[in-house]
């Protein structure tokens, strides 16, 4: 979910201003910009916008309507011992469903789900959360992560949500102390959000995600990719339409170029983000504010569009603790993949479905029996040293 203007947000308070993650609108806000005040949600205008949520929430009858109460039973009271994650809008807890009944059950029993409590009163806030009901409530797909239901009562909107044992995917590459994950790994994840993205743009769901980022890809046990956070998401251009036209948000560093000049919005914005992260998986270096590469100021695209193409330079961006354990070839495909995607010129970006198809090759060329063989003998010998030590 976003940020709203005005509330406290995690990234305003890892950097003052605009900081790692930081949401990106003109005046970095993420306000609506028919809104005189932004930082003011409160008296009748506020209320009359929740009659209507409410009005729109129960088309959503895929999803589950819990009462505040029994999220309060399932999350132990939201008690710290519970807290899983902080986000710009909301706390995110571990709470447990008997899932047969979809009612709450004894803490520590039954299927454990994901709780996300929106901490603030606001505008902003309650539309994201209207719209992550309104769309992921509708869909479903492997590669989005479920929405069980929510809850609207009085001032108070929660979010329940299937758990992903392995959080998100900025843990996993920035996190200190957490074991770098293989390359093999990195390109499934990679893969796993292009099919997410792919399935969204398609002419059935035509929607563009807008706030893909390393915070919103959530890991399940076995190291699959889901997309969350369906709060800035839109409805892609219909008929002849070639873009949509709306306020400019999403988070600095991962929002497209054009999209932040000119608030024109289509899907290639989405390939654009998705370049972005790519990135980040290759290098384990974040899209904004990395300290190896110019601190609160350097993007990691402008770094490393430099070395992108350059046969001889690419290996200059591959994360280190990678430790050389992928394939050359690979990561040229992918250096090279991660860079058309990065284009100024959105016409020149692949579209999702080239994208996943170029992967899915990729990968079933470095699952070849040969690939293996010469990655077992890659590997064996960079650890030659260590074991004869
Ligand atoms: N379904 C889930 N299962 C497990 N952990 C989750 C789940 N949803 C969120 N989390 C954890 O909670 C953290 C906060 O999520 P949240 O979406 O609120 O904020 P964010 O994505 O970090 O930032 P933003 O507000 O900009 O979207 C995530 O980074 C993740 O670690
Ligand atoms: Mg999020």
């Amino acid at each position: 979910m976003g940020i709203c203007l005005g509330s406290p947000s995690k990234s305003d308070r890892s950097v003052p201003g605009q900081g790692f993650g930081a949401k990106v609108a003109p005046g970095n806000s993420k306000q609506s910009s028919n809104l005189s005040n932004p930082k003011t949600h409160s008296g009748p205008f506020c209320d009359a916008l929740l009659g209507s949520l409410n009005d729109d929430v129960s088309v959503s009858s895929n999803l589950k309507s819990f009462t505040f109460n029994e999220l309060r039973n399932a999350t132990k009271n939201f008690c710290p011992d519970s807290l899983i994650g902080e986000g710009g809008f909301g706390y995110v807890f571990k709470g447990w469903i008997n899932e047969a009944t979809l009612t709450s059950s004894k803490p520590g029993t039954g299927t454990v789900v994901a709780v996300k409590k929106l901490k603030a009163q606001s505008f902003q806030g309650h539309r994201e959360w209207l719209t992550e009901v309104k769309y992921l409530g509708q869909l479903r797909h492997e590669n989005l992560v479920k929405l069980i239901g929510y809850c609207s009562e009085s001032k108070n909107r929660l979010l329940v949500y299937e758990f992903m044992p392995k959080g998100s995917l900025e843990n996993h590459l920035f996190k200190k102390g957490v074991q770098p994950m293989a390359w093999a790994t990195r390109m499934q994840i990679a893969i796993d959000i292009a099919r997410g993205l792919s399935f969204l743009h398609s002419l059935d769901a035509n929607i563009i995600y807008r706030d893909l980022k390393a915070s919103n890809i959530l890991i399940d046990s076995k190291f699959h990719a889901k997309l969350s956070d369906f709060g800035l998401a839109r409805k892609g251009p219909s008929g002849d339409g070639t873009h949509v036209s709306t306020r400019v948000v999403g988070t600095m560093g991962y929002a497209a170029p054009e999209y932040v000049a000119s608030g024109h919005l289509t899907s290639k914005s989405d390939v654009y983000s998705f370049g972005v992260v790519l990135l980040e998986l290759l290098s384990g270096r974040r899209a904004l504010g990395d300290e190896t590469i110019g601190g609160t100021e350097g993007t990691l695209v402008d770094w490393a569009k430099q070395f992108l193409g350059d046969n001889r330079q690419f290996s200059r961006i591959m994360d280190t603790r990678l430790r050389g354990e992928y394939s050359k070839r690979g990561a040229q495909v992918a250096c090279s993949l991660a860079l058309r995607c990065l284009y100024n010129e959105p016409r020149n970006r692949p579209s999702m479905d080239e994208v996943l198809a170029e992967l899915e090759q990729l990968q079933a060329i470095q699952n070849s029996p040969q690939a293996k063989l010469e990655h077992r003998v890659k590997t064996l010998s960079s650890h030659k040293p260590h074991s004869l030590a």
